[in-house]
């Protein structure tokens, strides 16, 4: 019979109280942009109206995105030592994203959707500094990578909106 081995612990220069502060704050960013993907497919499923072409297009783009970047949030917060929050309650609990009720009209959506690309910018900058204290170059690289693409996002849905 094989005996099990207990692994040696994490030892990769950042100590466990950290890694657990910068574990909670990439839970909070995987709620977010979970809700988020969620919130974009439903519209790219629901959207009606004269810009249903583009703006279907549009949202699977984005959302196709979102479903990759989830992945790797994820399993940085394994690469950390700690488990990745999977559940739709404990997105619920963790997000900071406002889920859209029934099924706005197609410039209702497109504005829920900057507001919940900007809450998920935030999210991830907010942990930006407790990162870069505890020197975690892989988390600061997630971290600069999602906000990139979430100003830039909600740069062209705002820019939908505007006259
Ligand atoms: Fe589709």
């Amino acid at each position: 019979m094989p005996v099990a081995m207990s692994p040696p612990p994490i030892d990769i220069g950042i100590p466990e109280a950290e890694r657990r502060r910068i574990a909670e704050g990439l839970s909070a960013l995987l709620a977010d942009s979970y809700t988020l993907y969620l919130m974009t497919h439903n519209f790219h499923w629901n959207v009606t109206g004269p810009q249903f072409n583009s703006l279907h297009a549009m949202f699977m783009g984005q959302y196709t995105e979102q479903w990759s970047a989830i992945d790797v949030i994820a399993e940085r917060i394994r690469a950390l030592g700690f488990p990745a929050p999977g559940t739709y309650a404990e997105f619920a609990r963790l997000t900071s994203i406002h889920e859209p009720e029934g099924v706005p009209d197609a410039n209702e959506m497109v504005r829920q959707l900057v507001v919940a690309q900007e809450a998920t910018a935030r999210t991830a900058r907010n942990l930006f500094p407790v990162v870069d204290a505890a020197r975690d170059q892989p988390t600061a690289d997630v971290l600069t990578q999602r906000i990139n693409v979430h100003e830039k996002t909600a740069w062209m849905l705002r820019s939908l909106l505007e006259a």
